[in-house]
């Protein structure tokens, strides 16, 4: 029986990069019914919404789904866009992607930084002597995905509520209470047990699966002592469970220094939401950058997968798409592994590794050009020709 797939290009490169990936899927065998779902910069211009209610409904429905990616823009041009029907309803423009993940409670995010042989933008360090090392990164970062710093829940110019309850602790008084309220801005980072529990299970349970050595908490729990500090303790807890594999601890800002310093020592990463979003851009940075980072969003019942990149307009309008539909295929292999189709995400992953070994076809980016229309004639290949590789070399 086909299953069906919810599919949502979103605006820009979105829908080029989606539809590259529907080809290599239907060259890989995969059936699958399609539907469509409208999310984005389009539906908040002319409805006020950019996730409307039916594709919540599709999503809930269908409960998989490919994402392409969407536009989003400041306050003063989302108001500006907006349908003039609609200018005086007091409607405020808000990230659905952030919205769909907290709707869905898409709390488990994944984010695969594995380096490609023969990628030209892998990370590479200089040994001893004269000597070039290209190490061999491979990692996966968990990021929790719904909660902490993005959580939203932020003021500016808190009420009395939140000033009172602030006020009772001592470190506001000393430090805050002179600051006039309408200059102070107050954003929150609450993590919640469960939701430590279960970013940091789904990263074990994966190293266990995949065969992975170590599980780094990536946090800073000597400072933030009671978030940090609650998934430290969690994950001390649950590592226990795991003998096999190794539990590490390190601070999100040596992190970053070390990521360039000893990448290839990592395996499973797992953060809260914006210290993961900070340490998987820096690890995809070692493995190829945008162009290859892909990525899932995993809730109990519902699963996106899509890529990290954004909608890149500025190459949307092209006659012929040269943006690198790699991120978007390697997506798409994750949702195969989703729903168990894993001997299929293989071959498409093979494929890809063999593509960019052989070099014969390279995006703009991997050739380090400029993009712009010229880089065809520099050499590089068009999006489609990037997945005619991949499909012929399936
Ligand atoms: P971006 O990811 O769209 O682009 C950053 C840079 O990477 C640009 O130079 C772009 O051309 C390049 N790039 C992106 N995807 C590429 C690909 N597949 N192959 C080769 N090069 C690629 O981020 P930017 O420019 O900061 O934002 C553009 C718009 O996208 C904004 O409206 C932003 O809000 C939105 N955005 C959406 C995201 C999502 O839908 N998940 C994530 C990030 C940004
Ligand atoms: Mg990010």
């Amino acid at each position: 029986m086909a299953r069906t797939v919810v599919t949502m290009p979103g605006d820009g490169i979105g829908g080029a990069v989606l539809e590259q990936a529907l080809r290599v899927l239907e060259a890989a065998g995969f059936k699958a019914d399609y539907v469509h779902a409208d999310i984005g910069w389009e539906y908040w211009k002319r409805e006020g919404n950019p996730l409307p209610d039916r594709t919540l409904d599709l999503l809930e429905k269908h409960r998989i789904a490919l994402f392409g990616a969407i536009t989003s823009k400041p306050k003063d041009k989302a108001l500006a866009e907006l349908d003039p029907s609609l200018r005086d309803r007091g409607l405020v423009y808000y990230s659905p992607i952030v919205a769909m993940r907290q709707h869905f409670d898409l709390d488990i995010c994944i984010r695969p930084c594995k380096a490609f042989r023969g990628n030209p933008l892998n990370f590479i360090r200089r040994g001893p002597g004269d000597t070039v090392e290209e190490p061999p990164v491979d990692v996966v970062v968990f990021r929790q995905n719904t909660e902490g710093l993005y959580g939203g829940v932020e003021w500016t110019a808190p009420p009395d509520s939140v000033y009172d309850a602030l006020m009772s602790h001592p470190k506001f008084r000393a430090n805050f209470s002179r600051v006039p309220r309408q200059d102070l801005a107050v954003s929150t980072r609450i993590f919640s047990r469960n939701a430590c529990r279960r970013i940091l299970t789904a990263a074990f349970e994966y190293a266990r699966e995949y065969g992975y050595r170590s599980v780094t908490i990536c946090e800073k729990p000597n400072v933030i002592r009671e978030t940090s500090g609650m998934m430290t303790e969690e994950g001390r807890n649950i590592s226990g469970k795991y003998p096999e594999v190794e539990l590490w601890e390190t601070n999100i800002d040596a992190q970053m220094m070390w990521l360039t310093k000893n990448p290839e020592d990592y395996g499973v990463v797992v953060s809260g939401n914006m210290f993961g979003d900070i340490v998987s851009d820096g690890f995809a940075g070692l493995v190829g950058g945008l162009g290859f980072a892909c990525s899932a969003n995993i809730g109990e019942e519902v699963a996106v997968f899509e890529p990290t990149h954004g909608s890149a307009p500025k190459y949307a309008e092209y006659d012929v798409s040269i943006v690198n539909p790699m991120a978007m295929i390697l997506s798409a292999c994750m949702m195969l592994d989703h729903i168990g189709e894993r001997d299929r995400a293989a071959g498409i992953r093979k494929a890809v590794a063999r593509v960019i070994e052989e070099g014969r076809v390279r995006s703009y980016d991997m050739l380090k050009l400029k993009g712009s229309p010229e880089v065809l004639r520099q050499g590089a290949s068009s999006t489609e020709q990037i997945t005619d590789a991949i499909i012929a070399a399936m």
